[in-house]
């Protein structure tokens, strides 16, 4: 099975891709993830991609699907992928079709998740992640069960990151209404469309998800 979950910055899409990873056996790829990595590394493209995200504008088009072709390259261990944060543009998810065309594959569902500007900012802000095992946390909606203490890997050491500041927020937002939500009229012209109330709490978003794929909502 291969999802993409769409939806703004701060929709919650890390949130449930590292949900249906158990629910559904499925492997995520994050682009963002895959570029804040290599920004960490100081490799080439991490120094071309770096300056673009702190100022909360999208890396060019050819330089994410090169990261994505590379990945789907080496296969999945589990029953699929979900790609969170790709594809972001047309010109991406015209590549990604082609890409799993080629593979004799195809994308069978894209859940976008709706969330009001104003509840990303806040979900945004109050952000952190687990430096050892990436687990995502929030200041108010998602804390840790013993405070300063990683529920899944019991590490005390917690990032931020450098693009999670309201002004970045409004940029990517920016970026977001722009340039990625004429995605969603692309998908439900393929039929593939599954559109889920993002603003819900965590528990009941995954439930809805699940709904959705099983084509019971
Ligand atoms: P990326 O890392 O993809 O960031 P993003 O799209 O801005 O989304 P976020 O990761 O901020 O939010 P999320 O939807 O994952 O929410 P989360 O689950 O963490 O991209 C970063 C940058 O990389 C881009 O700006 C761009 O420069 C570049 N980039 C990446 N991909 C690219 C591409 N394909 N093309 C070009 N450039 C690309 O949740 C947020 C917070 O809210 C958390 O604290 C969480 O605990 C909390 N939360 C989650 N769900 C709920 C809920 N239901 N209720 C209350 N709180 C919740
Ligand atoms: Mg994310």
């Amino acid at each position: 099975m291969i999802l993409v979950l769409l939806g703004p910055p701060g929709a919650g899409k890390g949130t449930q891709a590292n949900l249906l990873e158990t629910d559904r056996s499925l492997v995520k790829l994050s682009t963002g993830d895959m570029l804040r990595a290599a920004v960490a590394a100081g490799t080439e493209l991490g120094r071309k991609a770096g300056d673009i995200m702190e100022r909360g504008a999208l890396v060019q088009d050819d330089i994410v699907i090169g990261l994505i072709a590379e990945r789907l390259d080496r296969g999945g261990e589990g029953e699929g992928f979900i790609l969170d944060g790709f594809p972001r543009t047309i010109a991406q998810a015209e590549a990604l079709d082609r890409l799993l065309a080629e593979r004799g594959e195809t994308l069978n569902a894209v859940v976008e998740m709706q969330v009001d500007d104003d509840a990303l900012v806040k979900r945004i802000i109050g952000r952190f992640t687990c430096a050892n095992c990436g687990e995502g946390y929030h200041d108010d909606f998602k804390t840790p069960k013993v405070p300063g203490v990683c529920d899944r890997c019991g590490s005390k050491e917690f990032v931020r990151r450098r693009d999670d500041n309201e002004e970045v927020v409004r940029s990517r937002l920016e970026a977001y209404h722009a340039q990625t939500k004429p995605l969603i009229n692309y998908y439900a012209k393929q039929g593939k469309l599954k559109s889920v109330d993002g603003m819900a709490e965590i528990g009941e978003v995954r439930r809805a998800i699940g709904r959705a794929l099983d084509g019971s909502a």
